[in-house]
Parts: C-alpha cells; structure tokens; sequence
C-alpha cells in the first residue's frame, strides 16, 4: 500500500504564507517522491485556489486536501463550502469528523455521514472513511505521542472491524495514525506495516520537520 502524509495545517497560515510553505516543501522533498509516498497538503479554504494554482502551473505532484466540506450540496448556507466547489478546485481528499470539530464545534455522527455522502457524489477521498485516521483526542497537539503497541492494537482493531463492511475497500482503504507526529518518532511509527501513513498537524508548518517525517519512511 502507498504511503500518505497528510499535513493538516489548521487555522494557520494566510495563503501567501501557504504559497511559500508549498514551495519549501516542494523544493526540499526528495525529486519524484510522489511515486512512491502521496503528499497531501491541507491547508485553509482561503489559501486552496492559490495552491491549486501553483500546483497547477509548475505541475506538482503534491496534492491537495480541505480541512472540511459542507453537508449540503448548494443553497442558502451562508458561509458553507460544497464538494461540488471543491471538485471544481482539483481537491483530492477532504478531511471530514476531525475530533477538533466534534469537540470544538459540535459536529455528530449525523453531519459527518452527511458530509461522507457529499464526498462520494464529487469522488473526493474522504479522510476518516476512505481514509481511516486513528488520532487520540489526548495526542493531538500535546506532545504525547501514542506508544506502537497502542498504535498497532487500535488500527489492527479498525482494519478487522470496518473489512466486515460493505463499503471496504482492500486496495483502496488506508489506515493512518495522527497526534504528535514528528521527525522524533516518525521513523517507528511510519515504518510498521499496520501504519498506512500520518496526519500530521503542528509539525507539518514547518518545511523541515515535514521534509523529516515524509523521509522517515523507508522506501
Ligand atoms: P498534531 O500533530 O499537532 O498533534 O495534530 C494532529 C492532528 O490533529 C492532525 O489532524
């Protein structure tokens, strides 16, 4: 299974800032990388157009991803942003039911299936379904990173529970693990074969530490 690094950048960054944080990681990853790891940037809504546009122009192989997606497809939803737009835009992946908006921002089980299905209709990977992410709510931005048994025990749980299901796909689904991912312990993690990849979040600002993380994994 091909590798993923997602770099989740939050609400950081204006999208000049992202322009420039693309261009060091671009010029900093190892030449035709993508080959063999996806790179995938997530950065604000503001900043896609502008990405999408440098990737486009100087055809780059790093992909793009959002950091979330309405639940409806169009309408009066002041301030909502439709996977039809994002479609539009060249987006490969969104992430949807980050533990942030379930906790922050009051997201249920009910707007995120929602979400998935607007996902789908665009072909757009979701990361959480597609993509399934096991990020500990207590690793996520705290340093604290989970220990391998952990990682192994609840993605293997994931993997057995969800290849039961239907919508499972084999060659397709990828389990990643995400919550303090850095070039610290990037190495152990992303080389265990239960390990599909990283959502990377803090670490992921910074180009060197990024750079670190995609190299960590042994090709
Ligand atoms: P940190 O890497 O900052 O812990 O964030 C993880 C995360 O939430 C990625 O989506």
């Amino acid at each position: 299974m091909k590798k993923i690094i997602i770099g989740n950048w939050k609400l950081n960054l204006d999208h000049l800032q992202g322009i420039q944080l693309l261009q060091k990681i671009n010029y900093s990853l190892p030449k035709d990388v993508e080959e063999n790891i996806d790179i995938v940037l997530a950065p604000s809504h503001t900043s896609l157009r502008s990405l999408q546009t440098v990737i486009s122009t100087d055809k780059l192989k790093i992909k793009l991803s959002s950091q979330d997606v309405s639940m409806y497809k169009e309408g009066a939803y002041t301030g909502e942003v439709s996977s039809t737009q994002l479609e539009k835009l060249d987006i490969s992946y969104s992430i949807i039911g980050h533990s942030e908006r379930r906790t922050l921002l009051n997201e249920n089980d009910e707007i995120i299936n929602q979400k998935l299905k607007r996902l789908l209709e665009q072909r757009i990977t979701p990361i959480f379904e597609i993509i399934f992410a096991y990020e500990p709510i207590w690793a996520i931005g705290t340093g604290q990173v989970a220990t391998i048994e952990n990682i192994i025990e609840v993605l293997d749980f994931t993997k057995n529970l969800i290849s039961s299901k239907s919508f499972y796909d084999q060659e397709k689904s990828r389990f990643i693990y995400g919550g303090s991912v850095s070039p610290d312990n990037s190495e152990e993690i992303l080389n265990l074969n239960i390990v599909d990849g990283a959502l990377v979040g803090g670490a992921s600002l910074d180009s060197d530490k990024f750079v670190k993380i995609v190299n960590s994994i042994k090709l």
